[in-house]
């Protein structure tokens, strides 16, 4: 194994030794590679793979040979970072199939797998946990319940929901996991439960004061301008910059400039 490959190990000791952790998303091998070589220690093959790549409404669209493609194409650019894939939706369903997903997931070239949701998927998180596949937590707006939630809605500000994310956030913890995603839950909540639990919590969408930060790397970039998302403000503007340029160069073929 590659000494200085990323483990869940080092995740979990960047928030004892009080290091902040930048992760982002990558979906192919060229994304992966530049991320790596530009030094992000976790790369999430998300499943917003569904809308950002694949240009389907929300992510309960994404399959699992979606995520085994797009793993294998992130995995060949044989990142140090440490490479997460998402179960996707209805992947994890029953522990059987829990387990059998995300020992896929891993084959196809992941080093760990996260899935949405706290005590609703408990025995599943234990499961993949005694079959010895890290797991990375998700909580607070969870995707993949967009549909029956109705929209992407803040979590965390009534007093039952707080509770059951502290429930949940600790659930995972006994379970297992060396980190937790936390979409969108409201700032002070996140605050709380990055100072209850061991593990590094990585905020989106969640406030300042979590263990680290995760963006869709096409919002980061501005690659999707046709969106526009409260959380994220675009360092740069991709779109229109590569607009620009493909227009010059079929200016420059018509004017028969281009060789
Ligand atoms: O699928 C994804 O990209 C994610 C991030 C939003 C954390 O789960």
């Amino acid at each position: 194994m590659n000494p200085t490959k990323t483990t869940p190990d080092d995740i979990r000791g960047m928030k004892q030794s009080g290091k902040k952790i930048a992760a982002l998303t990558a979906y192919d091998f060229p994304m992966t590679k530049l991320l790596d070589q530009v030094g992000i220690p976790f790369i999430l093959v998300g499943d917003s793979l569904g809308m950002v790549v694949l240009g389907f409404p929300d992510t309960t669209h994404v399959t699992m040979a979606d995520m085994e493609h797009h793993v294998r194409a992130a995995a060949r650019a044989k990142p140090k970072s440490l490479l997460v894939a998402d179960l996707p939706f209805r992947s994890y369903e029953t522990v059987p199939s829990a387990v059998e997903n995300a020992k896929r997931l891993l084959a196809a070239g992941a080093d760990a797998v996260k899935a949405e949701g706290g005590h609703a998927i408990i025995e599943q998180v234990r499961a993949i946990r005694v079959a010895g596949i890290p797991f990375c937590g998700h909580l607070g707006m969870l995707p993949q319940h967009v549909l029956e939630e109705g929209g992407y809605r803040i979590k965390g500000k009534k007093e039952p929901e707080h509770q059951a994310l502290l429930a949940d956030a600790d659930a995972l913890v006994t379970a297992g996991a060396f980190a937790v995603v936390l979409e969108l839950i409201t700032p002070p909540v996140a605050k709380e439960i990055s100072g209850r639990i061991p593990i590094p919590t990585i905020g989106i969408g969640a406030g300042p004061d979590c263990d680290g930060q995760i963006l869709v790397t096409p919002d980061l970039l501005g690659m999707l301008p046709w969106f526009s998302l409260k959380h994220v403000m675009p360092k740069l503007n991709a779109a229109e910059q590569m607009r620009a340029v493909i227009q010059e160069w079929i200016d420059d073929v018509t004017a028969a400039r281009a060789k």
